[in-house]
Formats: structure tokens, C-alpha cells, sequence
């Protein structure tokens, strides 16, 4: 006798639960239910009715095993919810049965939770959106993506969260999530013609790429593995990856053989003694005011060595003010933040999520590079607490006088000088924050983080980490989203 247990969509987790239990309770053998999902007429025969809960008994089982259930529904194996099934009905008697990790039940339930969890964390990694106008001449965002497992409702609040204030669509080949910027839909499945080919910001991402792309780094096994082959056709980037691993070799090599190069010459600066600023000074009534008031300053002894002062700079009426730690090498030559590397990949991360830095103020934590001399190398060094507290005047001033509607802190020591955290970053990174004014705040790292990371794997994966975190400044700011090519 087979019974049919029929589910109501190919990830029905609380179908599979409540159908199990009664199963279980009218003591139906696992090789006697046959499982289908909506309409699909399965075998030849439709089978027995299901049993009514007749005196459900109650089933116990470890906490794990709802989580793993959650995850092994999600997998396309045809045999999944007969094997979590099975596994219920074994862990009433084998109370330890999900420590065996040998069994061989459970060794396939982890191997196709394992399967699950890569494929989301792959779709939350390489979905890249489209800009195109909608119907009613808006912004919208379309991306095409194939995942190889019923994920899409389960992935769905992952980009819901980071890109709530876009109206996007991501289509795939098992349905359909649609954000019309308040509601969820899961629409139809799509064929990948449906979505558009490409847009104007695939430049600035190819650009980026090749930025962050350090050839000295080159590991093309950690790289296919962390970026499987098969997702290439969706990523613009894709078609740059093999001219630059040809010319890594050689660009290592020019790297090697070029001379070292020579700092440039720095005005020299007299070594006074610290001497505080004049107890009072008149509070600068704007930017230009306070960038002028800061030229001075000797509230802590980093001006010694340092060039000169790098105050914010940028529109007055910023609606975003960003925030890093401290001018690097350039920054200090040019008197500008950000002007440096790191300056360059956050530029070219900002295009990439679709905002504009142009109409972003930027400023640092700390306003004189710190740095201790190797050789004729000025090598950045952290700011350390009393540096960064010392600055904090500055920094309120420049909140004061810009009121920006968000603040991005990027990096600790940023997160550190605007709200006094000393936790690590990664509890905070990527969630609404705010000062305590109520200013929103979000945080992020530093792009030079992503620069020094020693391996190109790593690299990306913290690299769509930090272009997603600038996704929710898309989100919640839509003042600083660059205007669509018409
Ligand atoms: N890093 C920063 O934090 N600020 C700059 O201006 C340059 C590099």
C-alpha cells in the first residue's frame, strides 16, 4: 500500500511538518509514503488517502533537526522529504542519531543542507541588477539568476533588507521575486531572455573590478572556487577574468622589477613643542570657516609629521556624510581626503551601487596622517584613542554644519569617533544604525580593507559584503542615487 503525501510547493517545510506528523502518528513506514509537490501527478497510481490525525502523538526531536529540515526542504533532490521522514521516525528511538555523523541518513541531510546553504549565500553574492525605466518612466533594477535549489523565498528578506528602497525584480528559472518597494511578490518563473542584457554602470563595475584585481595575489583555484564558472555569463565582470590572469604573471614581474619609488618631498614642518590651542576661538560659523580653524591645530602631536591638516570637503548641504579614518600618504601631499587608493575603489564602489559621491561630503575621523617611516616609506599607522578623541571637535563641527540626513562610517575608527563604540565592527556593519541625535548611521569597512586583503577569494567575498552595505545607503537615501542615463 503506498499513501500520497502531497505538498503544496516544492519548499513546503511546515506542509512536510504537519503532513509527517500524521503520518507518524497513524505509524505509516517511510517506504510506504510516496511525497509529491502541487498538481505533479507523480507515479502511475495516486495511492491511498492519508490517514485523518487520529490521536497525534506527541513526536520529539532535537532542536538541530528543525533547522536542518528548514534548509534540506529547500534542496531539488526528489527524495528529500522522504529522507527527512525517515529520519523523524528514527530519532524518536536514537535520541543522539544527528551527532552520528557517519549515519549515512544524516551525512545525505547535511550534504544537501550544505548544497542549500552555498546556493543562497552564491545568490546573495552574484545577482547583479540592470538599470532599466519601468513603466511609469521610474528607476527599476531587473536581474537574471539561476539558483540550482528552491531558495528563492527563503533569500528573499536578504535582499528586501539590503535593497528596500529599490523597486527590483530578480527572475529565475523556478519563479520569481518582485519588490515594488513595500511588498514582496513570488512572481512566475522567467527565461533568462526576459531580463536585459546590460546597462551603463557594467563599465564602472568591469573598471572595478580590474581596480581590485591584484595580479601578485593571483590563486585561480580559490578564485574558480569562490566564483564557480557556471555563474560567469551573469557577471559582467566575467569576461575580464582571463586576460587578467594572462597578464598577471608579467605585471608581477613589472611590478618586481620597477625601481622603488620615492616619496615625494614634503615641505619640512618645525618640530615645536605641543602647544594647546588658545582656550577660546571663535566657533567657525561654516566649512570654509572651520577648514581654516583646523590649519592650525595642535590638539594632539600628529601635525608634527604630518603635512598639513586634511579637512572634510564637499557640498555644505550634503545629504550623505561619509566618514573614513584618517588622510593616507596622498591625502596628506594633497591636502584632500580620499584622493589615495582606497579613495579610488570607494569611488568606483559608490558607482557601482548607484551613488553618486559627488554629492557626498567626506571627511575623516582623524584630520593628520599618522604614519611611522620605513625607510624612505611613510607606512599608515591606526590612530590611536587619544588621537581620535582629540579630533572629535572637528568632526561634531562638521556634523553641526553639514546636518547631513546619513552619516557611513567606514572602517572602526570611524565608527568609533561618531557614536564612542569600541565593539568590533562586524556586529554592526550593514544595519540601520544612529547617532545620538537620531542621525542615521550606517557602517561599514574601510575600503582599504578590501585592498589589503592577502587573497583575490577573500577579496571578493568581502568586496560584495562592502558593495551591499552601500546598497542599503541606496536604499535609504535615495538623494544620493545617481540620475540613469536618459
Ligand atoms: N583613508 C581614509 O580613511 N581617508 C582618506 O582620506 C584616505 C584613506
Amino acid at each position: 500500500m503506498t499513501i500520497v503525501a502531497r505538498l503544496s510547493h516544492p519548499a513546503d517545510f511546515d506542509g512536510w511538518r504537519t503532513l509527517a506528523r500524521r503520518l507518524a502518528a497513524a505509524a505509516v513506514a517511510p517506504d510506504a509514503v510516496e511525497w509529491r509537490v502541487g498538481d505533479d501527478p507523480g507515479g502511475l497510481f495516486d495511492g491511498e488517502a492519508l490517514p485523518e490525525a487520529a490521536g497525534e502523538r506527541g513526536l520529539v526531536v532535537p532542536r538541530g533537526f528543525l533547522e536542518l529540515g528548514r534548509l534540506v526542504v529547500l534542496h531539488s533532490d526528489p527524495q528529500r522529504f522522504g529522507l527527512l521522514y525517515r529520519l523523524l521516525l528514527r530519532l524518536q528511538g536514537e535520541r543522539a542519531l544527528l551527532q552520528v555523523a557517519t549515519d549515512p541518513d544524516i551525512r545525505r541531510a547535511e550534504m544537501l543542507a550544505k548544497a542549500v546553504r552555498r546556493d543562497l549565500h552564491k545568490m546573495t553574492a552574484f545577482v547583479r541588477f540592470r538599470l532599466v525605466r519601468d513603466a511609469e518612466d521610474g528607476e527599476a533594477f531587473i536581474a537574471w539568476f539561476e539558483p540550482e535549489h528552491h531558495i528563492l523565498e527563503a533569500v528573499a528578506p536578504f535582499f528586501v533588507r539590503r535593497f528596500a528602497g529599490m523597486r527590483w525584480s530578480i527572475l529565475t528559472p523556478r519563479g520569481s521575486l518582485v519588490w515594488d518597494g513595500g511588498s514582496l511578490r513570488i512572481g512566475e518563473a522567467a527565461r533568462r531572455t526576459q531580463a536585459p542584457g546590460g546597462d551603463a554602470m557594467e563599465d564602472w563595475w568591469r573598471t572595478y573590478y580590474a581596480a581590485i584585481f591584484n595580479p601578485a595575489r593571483l590563486n585561480p583555484a580559490a578564485m574558480r572556487a569562490e566564483m564557480p564558472v557556471k555563474y560567469w555569463r551573469n557577471l559582467p565582470e566575467a569576461e575580464l577574468i582571463a586576460p587578467l590572469i594572462a597578464e598577471a604573471s608579467r605585471r608581477t614581474d613589472a611590478m618586481i622589477a620597477a625601481p622603488a619609488s620615492r616619496p615625494e618631498r614634503r615641505p619640512a614642518l618645525p618640530r615645536e613643542a605641543l602647544r594647546p590651542l588658545p582656550a577660546q576661538v571663535d566657533e567657525p560659523g561654516d566649512l570654509r570657516e572651520a577648514a581654516a580653524a583646523a590649519r592650525d591645530c595642535r590638539r594632539c602631536g600628529l601635525w608634527c609629521d604630518a603635512t598639513q591638516t586634511v579637512f572634510g570637503e564637499g557640498p555644505p548641504d550634503a545629504p550623505l556624510m561619509i566618514v573614513g579614518e584618517q588622510p593616507g600618504d596622498r591625502e596628506d601631499l594633497a591636502g584632500r581626503p580620499f584622493v589615495g587608493p582606497a579613495g579610488e575603489l570607494f569611488d568606483l564602489s559608490m558607482a557601482r551601487v548607484g551613488l553618486d559621491r559627488r554629492r557626498a561630503y567626506l571627511t575623516n575621523a582623524v584630520k593628520h596622517f599618522r604614519f611611522t617611516l620605513r625607510g624612505k616609506r611613510r607606512i599608515h599607522q591606526k590612530p590611536g584613542a587619544g588621537e581620535i578623541d582629540a579630533c572629535r571637535s572637528w568632526l561634531t563641527l562638521e556634523l553641526g554644519l553639514v546636518r547631513p540626513r546619513l552619516v557611513l562610517a567606514l572602517g572602526g575608527t570611524a565608527l568609533r569617533a561618531l557614536s564612542g563604540e569600541t565593539a568590533p565592527l562586524s556586529g554592526f556593519r550593514g544595519r540601520r544604525l544612529a547617532l545620538a541625535d537620531g542621525t542615521p548611521l550606517v557602517a561599514t569597512v574601510h575600503p582599504s580593507y578590501l585592498l589589503r586583503l592577502p587573497d583575490e577569494a577573500a577579496r571578493q567575498r568581502e568586496t560584495e559584503r562592502f558593495l551591499a552595505d552601500l546598497g542599503l545607503v541606496h536604499a535609504l537615501l535615495p538623494a544620493m542615487r545617481l540620475q540613469a542615463a536618459a
